[in-house]
């Protein structure tokens, strides 16, 4: 009898931080100075389907601009990258990776992301329109990672990794370095990765592109005081914050914060948490590298750059590394 379509071709694997886990990394955050929050934390349900909404937004060009060069580069960059296992970070609607899927038929295609019903999603619908690759999605915070779980259709080849989407500028130098060593060690000796990266550009296009005029970047932000709320016993009022995104040259990054609009006093896991007023707290940083800066970061890393594609208008890059 035959199976269902879809049925052997797709299989989940969650392994998602448990709550006491979230609740440890939340208190941490919040003891720094500024306080700061992990950037994954944005994407509950609502928050990625924000996230898409960014995406669509006039100010925000950075997904369509890579989405583009995906397609427009697609043969060249399965060339570039040869027969493999596609490993996606961060792989969230998995919007960007149907050119690839298509130029470089893969023996698999592997999934990462911090939400499980997103990626699963994504990958069953991936999988209507390439039901030849074998697909897994994991659930997992990946910059954690200390191995990739075993399964076979991940040792079917060489592991060719796929980080798009600038993501890894919601790291700071120091912690970016390390995740691409991960990366490195995930992926192993004989590997590739093809990582987009973002480059600095005139400010009031990165304000705006992060405080659209919609107000769906603000409203992504506000999203996590939800989370929180719902998660972890908070008790945020919005309304007593505002949003705000900053351009900070001597980081090359935007700064998100939501900033408290008054002396308040917050619970939160089970702790009381006092903000000044004017005091923020960071929701992400989004660094901004030059071609020079990213390969500099890489070579740190155990990684070397083999080739980059970069959009006409030199907004951003497509970096192909290799081990080092
Ligand atoms: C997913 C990290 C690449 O920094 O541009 C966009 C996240 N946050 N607007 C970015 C984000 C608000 C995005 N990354």
């Amino acid at each position: 009898m035959a199976l269902p379509p879809g049925a052997t071709r797709l299989q989940l694997i969650d392994l998602h931080p448990p709550p006491a886990d979230i609740a440890d990394l939340v208190t941490r955050g919040m003891k720094r100075t500024p306080r700061q929050l992990p950037a994954w934390l944005l994407y509950d349900a609502e928050g990625s389907r924000l996230f898409d909404a960014i995406c669509e937004q006039p100010e925000y060009s950075l997904t369509r601009t890579e989405t583009a060069l995906l397609e427009r580069q697609a043969g060249a960059l399965a060339r570039a990258l040869g027969p493999g296992v596609l490993v996606e970070f961060g792989a969230g609607s998995a919007r960007k990776v149907s050119p690839l899927l298509q130029a470089l038929r893969p023996q698999a295609y592997v999934a990462l992301d911090i939400s499980a019903e997103h990626v699963h999603s994504a990958c069953q619908a991936l999988q209507e329109r390439h039901p030849e690759v074998p697909m897994l999605a994991i659930c997992c915070d990946y910059s954690l990672l200390e191995q990739l779980p075993a399964h076979p259709w991940l040792d079917a080849g060489r592991r060719l990794g796929f980080y798009p989407g600038s993501s890894i500028g919601n790291f700071d130098p120091a912690e970016a370095e390390a995740l691409l060593r991960r990366l490195r060690l995930l992926l192993g000796e004989d590997s590739r990765l093809l990582i987009g990266i973002d480059q600095p550009k005139a400010v009031e296009r990165l304000e705006a592109a992060y405080d659209d005029r919609a107000g769906v970047s603000a409203a992504f932000a506000f999203n996590l005081l939800q989370r929180l709320n719902r998660d972890l016993a908070g008790d945020f009022v919005p309304e007593r914050f505002h949003y705000e995104a900053r351009w900070q040259s001597e980081h090359s990054r935007i700064a998100m914060a939501l900033v408290s609009r008054q002396q308040q006093t917050v619970q939160l896991a089970g702790r009381d948490w006092h903000f000044a007023a004017g005091e923020p707290l960071i929701t992400e940083y989004s660094v901004k590298y030059s071609p020079e800066a990213f390969l500099q970061l890489a070579g740190r890393a155990g990684w070397r750059g083999a080739d980059r594609w970069s959009d006409p208008a030199g907004d951003l890059s497509l970096h192909l590394l290799e081990p080092g």
